[in-house]
């Protein structure tokens, strides 16, 4: 193992150095003092508490500064109006999940909400129940229903399923100009009783995107870049919290191991492998096809 580098506890330049950078620290925070809106002053604070105390206790030397600014800069330059390279690096460091589980704080039995990626686009086409949102052949169907609940186990009518996923070449449309852009997204409406049902594709593994700095990092960090295969979901509903969340798919060989940290085990569903000739085959599922059941309970706003 490397040797970590920090200063000896009974060097007595530790101590000097400590007074330095606490004296350094008390006067930023207090640089602070007069910032009008106090959410900010304390987030910067801690912020800057945080940063400074991290640099002392890895003994942070300026190359190591230097190539932390280049590559923050590299990741500000890789972004766009398509590609949030500054999103994708707070996923893979744990920092999306982590907001997640401070801001979630959903009652047992609530749908468990996760990451929502690079990959979502508003405004997906409305679709009826039962439709497929392939608009051309993109891998093996599978049939997803359910009912969308609340607390009590009353269904919402009327609940908003904003749906997409990637195809069976692993690409959401979004990355992928060839294909039709509302390949594989769509939005759905739960019907009097709250079920819901449409037809979408069995998901694959895939890798996010590794050809910016973020790539790099997991490169130098001899780190994969797989997510296990799931198709994503926002469910909205007058008087409830919106969700974003997955449905994870239990065959996938990367549940343990997100390159995200997004899977929770709630969202893990068996996707059930059924015949050309099962008599449940929705209408227009051609060959052999899935499906997978997904209850969803959505938690009333305060
Ligand atoms: C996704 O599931 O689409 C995703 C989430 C985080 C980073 C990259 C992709
Ligand atoms: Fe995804």
């Amino acid at each position: 193992m490397p040797a970590t580098k920090s200063a000896s506890p009974k060097d007595p330049a530790e101590d000097v150095l400590r007074g330095t950078v606490e004296r350094i620290t008390d006067e930023v925070v207090r640089s602070l003092d007069d910032a009008p809106d106090p959410r900010l002053r304390q987030v910067l604070s801690s912020l800057v508490s945080h940063l400074h105390a991290l640099a002392t206790e890895v003994a942070l030397t300026q190359a190591e500064w230097e190539a932390g600014i280049a590559f923050l800069t590299a990741t500000g330059q890789k972004s766009d109006d398509k590609r949030q390279e500054f999103i994708l690096l707070s996923d893979v460091l744990g920092l999306s999940m982590v907001v997640d589980a401070v801001c979630e704080n959903l009652p047992p039995g609530a749908t468990e909400s996760t990451v929502l990626g690079p990959f979502y686009v508003a405004d997906s086409p409305e679709r009826q129940y039962g439709e497929s949102i392939a608009e051309q052949p993109s891998g093996e169907p599978t049939w997803v229903s359910g009912v969308v609940r609340d607390l009590d186990g009353r269904p919402i009518a009327g609940a908003e399923l904003d749906v997409w996923q990637n195809a069976a070449d692993r690409l959401y449309a979004v990355q992928n100009p060839d294909v039709p852009q509302n390949n594989l997204r769509g939005r759905f409406r739960a019907r009097d009783d709250g079920s819901y049902g449409f037809v979408a594709v069995r998901p694959t593994d895939y890798t996010i995107p590794t050809d910016g700095p973020v790539g790099d990092l997991l490169r130098a960090t001899a780190r994969h870049p797989w997510r296990p295969a799931h198709l994503h979901l926002i469910v909205r509903a007058p008087g409830y919290r919106t969700v974003t969340t997955h449905v994870f798919d239990s065959e996938s060989e990367h549940l343990a191991s997100d390159a995200v940290f997004a899977v929770k085990p709630s969202l893990v569903r068996t996707f059930v492998q059924r015949d050309e000739d099962d008599p449940a085959r929705p209408a227009g599922i051609v060959g052999p096809w899935t499906s997978v059941d997904n209850d969803l309970v959505l938690t009333p706003l305060d």
